[in-house]
């Protein structure tokens, strides 16, 4: 863990980012969902906490981020903020709150600014969802863009694969990327997208980058939690490195537990009144 960056930074702010891309520091960002979880990512120094509507699928189970709701996203962004002392928690504005409409997209940012007490938003896409994004900007609240693999447009692509990998999508992206930072956008997530791409990017605006599936010439990191610490053993795209083995790991406790139980050893005589 970067100690310095901990003592450097008593809190992460977007002009704290900023900063950081300055200096060529990297910055390191993680899901949460829950107070538990965040609690401990906290205070292990993550500089950004993202609230992401990856808790559709890691969460509730569902095959993709659509069905998740803006209250459910309220409610995992509270229990998130309650836990939460130093890192800057970003929150997924969720599908169908903010797509087509900047009223209805002003609307969602302000719920989830006043009744979880997150510090900003993120939201997919690029000049088609610009209105939104800058009265959202406009109520003083920020924003963090998100290009390439955008979850919330599967059923449009179809595919979960690379993005921008023609040199159309790569202009499109580039083109996007600008147009978010002088929206006045503070980062942009890009997912899955070529690493060369990434670099360039990252190299042609001021804003930090955070990539996942982006390359190592990026401003920063994020990656899903449950899959750094190895929560599930089903998805394994390349981009993910594992910390941890929690899904056999707990499996094997409860296995443990069980056997306990079935065999008269728990509890034993200490571990009853
Ligand atoms: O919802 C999410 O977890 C995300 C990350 C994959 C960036 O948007």
């Amino acid at each position: 863990m970067n100690t310095n960056n901990k003592k450097k930074f008593k809190k992460i702010t977007t002009n704290a980012l900023l900063e950081m891309k300055i200096q060529k520091e990297k910055i390191s960002m993680l899901t949460a969902y829950d107070f538990t979880m965040a609690k401990i990512i906290d205070s292990s120094g993550i500089d950004i906490i993202l609230v992401g509507d990856s808790a559709s699928n890691i969460m509730a189970g569902h095959e993709t981020t659509l069905p998740i709701t803006l209250d459910q996203m309220i409610y995992h962004a509270s229990s998130v903020v309650r836990a939460v002392k130093r890192s800057l928690v970003v929150v997924d504005l969720p599908f169908g709150s903010y797509q087509g409409n900047s009223k209805r997209a002003l609307d969602s940012a302000i719920r989830v600014m006043k009744e979880s007490g997150a510090h900003s938003v993120k939201l997919e896409g690029g000049t088609e969802i610009i209105e939104s994004i800058s009265r959202i900007l406009k109520a003083g609240i920020p924003v963090m863009g998100h290009l390439g693999l955008t979850p919330q447009s599967i059923y449009k692509f179809g595919t979960y694969s690379v993005r921008a990998n023609n040199s159309d999508e790569a202009q499109k992206l580039i083109h996007d990327a600008i147009k978010l930072e002088e929206c006045g956008c503070f980062a942009i997530v890009l997912e899955k997208i070529p690493a060369e791409l990434g670099k360039k990017v990252a190299e042609k605006v001021k804003i930090p980058i955070i990539g996942i599936g982006a390359g190592s010439g990026v401003d920063g990191q994020v990656l899903v939690t449950h899959d750094l610490i190895g929560m599930n053993n089903e998805f394994n795209p390349r981009f993910i490195r594992r910390y941890l083995s929690l899904y056999d790991d707990i499996s094997n406790a409860v296995k443990h537990y069980i056997e306990d139980i079935k065999n008269l050893n728990f509890p034993n005589n200490k571990e009853q009144y």
